[in-house]
């Protein structure tokens, strides 16, 4: 199982990287801007490619023999680089997307950590509402997750609802992606066209804790 990880040095990608390399037959390909961040990580296992996910063809020289992509970007522009990397992805025939996305985009967060959310970060809620649409208008076997507020915490224990479903919990940990990405790796065909949040248990309310 070869994986594409988009946005290696982002501090969900360093989450998820260290669960990816406990399957052993795991290699990695790490896609970043600036890859000398990196570089310490290479090995028999790890490669490190350079590239801008706004350029086409830095997603498509990375993509010959990748069975799995995962995308942890975020950003403005994510509807414009997620055209790109799916564009990118059916060309070369890679078929098993996992893409990092927000909770919120549906209006599924209860109230009244909905209105609140939506004051703080609802201006980002349209390119990310984009960017999964073009994801589920694809032919590809897409997993979309929607954390909410991330977290260091080390907590990797998860609870997810599907698209249509009112969320639960106000926070998500970093280490909760990288388990349950782990888990989408060693079993591809798990949730594969499904639109998931996911969040730790007793953290619903108004607000993530940190805000309280
Ligand atoms: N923070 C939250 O509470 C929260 C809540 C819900 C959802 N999310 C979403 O969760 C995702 C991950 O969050 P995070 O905290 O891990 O983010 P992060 O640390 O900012 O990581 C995102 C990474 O994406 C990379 N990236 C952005 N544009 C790129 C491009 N054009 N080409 C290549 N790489 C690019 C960045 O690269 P550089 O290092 O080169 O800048 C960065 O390393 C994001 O999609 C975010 O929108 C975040």
């Amino acid at each position: 199982m070869h994986i594409l990880l988009i946005g290696a040095n982002g501090r969900s990608a360093q989450a998820i990287l260290p669960r990816l390399l406990e399957i052993k037959e795991v290699q990695l390909t790490l896609f970043l801007r600036r890859s000398e961040r990196l570089q310490h990580l290479y090995n028999d296992r790890v490669r490190l490619v350079e590239g801008d996910a706004n350029k086409v063809d830095d997603l498509v020289s990375a993509l010959p023999g990748i069975d799995l992509v995962i995308n942890t970007m975020g950003g403005m522009d994510l509807d414009r680089k997620t055209r790109n990397l799916v564009h990118a992805m059916e060309n070369a025939q890679v078929q098993r997307l996992v893409a990092l996305n927000a909770g919120g985009i549906y209006e599924e967060l209860p109230e009244p950590f909905n209105s609140w959310d939506k004051s703080m970060v609802g201006f980002t809620r349209p390119v990310n509402l984009r960017s999964a649409n073009v994801i589920e208008a694809s032919s590809l076997d897409y997993t979309i997750l929607r954390p909410v507020w991330l977290t260091d915490k080390p907590i990797e224990e998860f609870q997810l609802t599907q698209k249509g479903e009112c969320f639960l919990g106000t926070e998500t940990s970093r280490a909760s992606l990288g388990r349950f990405i782990a888990i989408l790796a060693k079993n591809p065909n798990l949730y594969s066209r499904c639109n998931l949040g996911i969040s730790q248990s007793g953290t619903e309310g108004e607000m993530p804790a940190a805000y309280r």
